[in-house]
């Protein structure tokens, strides 16, 4: 039997068309949005409510110390990228990171792709001047194109159908990866392949995969059956940001007449718009799957337990997480009064750092980047102020990327100022590499273990 929605939900999930909610585009076309819209109603959705509520007792879990999450992917996917290398690689270097996690600390990784559905940005400024011509900002594929032209950058709501379908096909293509024999176990060595050799880190995870490998053939020789070793779970999340796209991706559970945003597993509220009183917060507040919101330095106390209050009223464990970027040197002082402040409320929170976000800064030669010393050291002031807190450090959060980028300075392979121009590809924000990810994973490992 199928269970419908009462007339107050559906009448809710359209209250969020009164709250002018913040960052969405200038439509040129109004009529073509809504032929648009109502034709994304009626696509299937991406997502099924059942996967989306695993993953909320996946998110409880880490909540309490028995998981720890990996959340990670590009700034902003674009369709042109979204290509089966690329998708192969990124996939890749998420298993990778998440085997040298699981075997460091002994705990199981939740895989949680910022994919298959990453498409639209915030912006700081809705417009963008180069030599006295002003156009629109780029807004992300979803919305409008990245070259600076009248044309590319005029909002196009046939891009939320590309959105859709590109999503859908990155989606079936993880699925086959991770459901398919690629992500078991006994491939780990396979992983690394293709990447660059003489590296400190794929040394390192040489060891790790041949470690790994000894114990799967200790067990095999024990009749151990490894069926759990074939597929991998892995989940897809993005920011929920344009709300014309969410909407009609929203749809009801017929197994309980609930509403769930069927466009991602997870979906967040970012740092921009996560206003209490403001659209992004009453639409997730009224959808069933875990969400997450970032939170900046500004965040005060009262934000947070306002945003437990409205978002989780009952208090369920893993419907939501915090996903904190105060910057490597801010961390240390604001996150461990907020930790007590949170914690006194009561109501279940599961803790994750992005160490991106508060460490944007321009190179001497103008690109926007990050340094993988200043990442690396907010995740250990994240470990450190929950440790004193006596809170639980649940999860990462990144952006990277599967490929040989040159975005982020250091690492290894000391990428420094002029280094950068050898491969800034991102369109948005700065991603790790494939390489620097795994750096970034071995040092969460170190950490997690507590050494
Ligand atoms: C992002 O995750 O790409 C982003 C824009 O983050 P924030 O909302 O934290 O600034
Ligand atoms: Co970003």
């Amino acid at each position: 039997m199928s269970i419908e929605a009462t007339p107050e939900l559906l009448e809710g999930l359209e209250h969020w068309r009164t709250l002018e909610p913040a960052q969405q585009p200038v439509w040129p076309d109004e009529a073509k949005l809504v032929a648009v819209t109502e034709r994304l109603a009626g696509l299937p959705p991406l997502v099924f409510a059942g996967e989306a509520d695993v993953l909320t007792d996946r998110l409880a879990a880490a909540g309490r110390g028995e998981a720890f999450v990996l959340q990670g992917g590009d700034c902003a996917e674009t369709f042109a990228e979204a290509t089966a290398d690329n998708i192969r690689n990124k996939i890749k270097t998420i298993l990778q990171m998440a085997v040298v996690l699981t075997h460091g600390a002994s705990l199981p990784v939740i895989k949680l792709g910022r994919m298959a559905g990453q498409y639209a940005k915030p912006r700081s400024s809705g417009t963008e001047t180069r030599d006295g011509v002003t156009l629109p900002a780029f807004r992300g594929d979803i919305i409008n194109g990245h070259p600076f032209t009248e044309e590319a950058r005029t909002p196009d709501p046939e891009r939320l159908l590309e959105a859709y379908h590109t999503s859908a096909s990155t989606l079936n293509l993880i699925r086959a990866f991770t459901m398919g024999g690629f992500a078991d176990l006994r491939r780990v060595h396979e992983w690394n392949r293709g990447f660059l050799a003489n590296n400190p880190a794929y040394s390192r995870y040489e060891t790790t995969a041949a470690e790994i490998d000894r114990a799967i053939r200790f067990m095999a020789a024990c009749g151990a059956d490894f069926e759990a070793l074939r597929t991998v779970e892995f989940f897809s999340s993005h920011e929920a940001l344009l709300l014309d796209y969410e909407r009609p991706l929203t749809r009801i559970d017929s197994r309980t007449g609930l509403a769930y945003d069927c466009s991602a597993h997870f979906v967040w509220i970012g740092e921009r718009t996560r206003q209490l009183d403001g659209a992004h917060v009453d639409f997730l507040s009224r959808v069933r799957n875990p969400i997450g919101v970032k939170l900046g330095p500004t965040t005060t106390a009262d934000d947070a337990r306002a945003l437990m209050d409205k978002l989780n009223p009952a208090g369920a464990p893993g419907r939501l997480t915090f996903i904190t970027r105060m910057g490597a040197g801010q961390i240390r002082d604001l996150l461990p009064p907020l930790l007590e402040k949170v914690a006194a409320h009561g109501s279940p929170v599961t803790w994750v750092c992005d160490p991106m976000h508060g460490n944007t800064i321009t190179s001497s030669n103008g690109y926007k980047t990050r340094r993988l010393s200043d990442v690396l050291d907010e995740v250990a002031g994240f470990f450190e102020a929950h440790r004193s807190a006596g809170t639980i450090p649940g999860g990462v959060h990144v952006e990277l990327t599967g490929g040989d980028v040159t975005e982020v300075l250091g690492g290894s392979e000391h990428i420094d100022d002029a280094a950068l121009a050898r491969r800034y590809e991102t369109l948005v924000d700065p991603r790790l590499n494939h390489q620097q990810s795994l750096e970034l994973a071995f040092q969460v490992a170190d950490m997690l273990r507590g050494a």
